[in-house]
């Protein structure tokens, strides 16, 4: 166990480099969190409550982040900055309440879910409510592309998840399917956010692909270490309960490595416990331990790795810069994060 928690000192390296976005941002991103605040508001008590338990809550705002980072690196100067990077933050906060559902999560960003606390119906309400807002936002932008581009990424998150339940307890998913998945439930927003900073910048098409391509695989590469610390984090830093996935049977990397890797006698085990109610006790302890012995958590990681070299180098494009050196270094941050 341990692999993620293990690297020391590219964990402190990692958390260098998210700092470094932050402050490139900080000004942008300040305004970003209270225009925020401002729209999730609503007449309606239990909306603004709500929102604002998960909203208020931290979050490492990594996407709006990336947003206005990329929106500098492409030169900028228009008036939609902060709605852009916060239409981007309501899109991803709107899923997350949504995914707290699906999954039955009680923790989240170190906190009770707001499903815990107000339960299923009204997450999923004021969920919808903080998605109207996205679009709103995008309207008020009053640019087409921006608003297909984001209203696009919309319906593929939801795909992604809807073919991960579909998928859910199938020991035999594929990594190509689990792909797919992460590529179109978590990947496509950080595409999106990316792109649309080109796009509302007016940059050439070349660029716009190039950070959408950096978006894309900085998402795929994100996922799959957030599935390598679900079953390896420190809970602490984490904020969100370890083994989660397990006791969902949900089919992530390190699950189809160790299924494809171990013995029959392994493959048993793997078999049993991604099927509804058939856990016992031990089984997590067991899962981590085969997880080790094939590699399955560090395999996960290498993976990690290739997706976020390639997101470095479709970067080349750009001018050399204080912007690009900060987007390159998220990537180790995505890799090495423990958060
Ligand atoms: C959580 O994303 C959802 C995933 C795609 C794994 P983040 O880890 O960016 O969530 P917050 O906003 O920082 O809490
Ligand atoms: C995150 O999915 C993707 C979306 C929110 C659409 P997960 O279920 O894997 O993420 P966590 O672990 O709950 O943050
Ligand atoms: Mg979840
Ligand atoms: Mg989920």
């Amino acid at each position: 166990m341990g692999v993620v928690v293990a690297f020391g000192e590219e964990e402190a390296d990692a958390n260098r480099a998210f700092l470094a976005l932050r402050e490139l941002v900080a000004g942008e991103m300040a305004q970003t969190d209270e225009f925020i605040l401002s729209r999730m508001q609503s007449q309606v008590n239990m909306i603004p409550e709500l929102a604002g338990h998960l909203i208020r809550s931290g979050g490492k705002r990594l996407r709006p982040m990336l947003t206005l980072a990329a929106m500098k690196m492409c030169g900028y100067e228009g008036e939609h900055q902060v709605r852009l990077a916060s239409s981007v933050e309501f899109l991803h906060t709107a899923t997350l309440l949504h995914d707290d559902v699906v999954d039955e999560s009680s923790l989240r960003r170190g906190i009770a879910t707001a499903n815990e606390l107000w339960g299923n119906s009204a997450s999923v309400l004021v969920g919808d409510f903080l998605l109207s807002r996205a679009f709103q936002l995008m309207v008020e932008i009053g640019c087409l592309r921006i608003l297909e581009i984001l209203s696009q990424a919309a319906g593929v998150i939801v795909e992604g998840e809807v073919l991960q339940l579909e998928r859910s307890g199938d020991i035999a998913t594929t990594e190509d399917t689990y792909l797919r998945i992460i590529t179109a439930k978590t990947a496509t927003l950080f595409a999106a956010a990316c792109q649309a900073a080109a796009v509302i910048a007016g940059r050439p098409k070349a660029e716009e692909e190039a950070l959408e391509s950096y978006g894309k695989n900085l998402g795929i590469a994100f996922q799959l270490v957030d599935d390598a610390l679900d079953y390896s984090a420190a809970q602490a830093s984490f904020g969100k309960t370890i083994g989660d996935d397990f006791r969902e049977g949900k089919i992530t990397l390190p699950v189809v490595l160790s299924y494809r890797r171990g013995s029959d006698h392994d493959r048993a085990f793997w078999r049993r416990v991604m099927q509804p109610g058939m856990q016992n006790a031990d089984d997590l302890a067991r899962a981590a331990q085969l997880m080790t012995q094939h590699k399955a958590l560090s395999g996960t990681i290498e993976r990690a790795r290739h997706y976020g070299a390639m997101a470095q180098d479709a970067l080349a494009i750009f001018p050399d810069g204080q912007e690009k050196a900060v987007l390159s270094g998220i990537v180790d941050f995505c890799i090495s994060r423990a958060h």
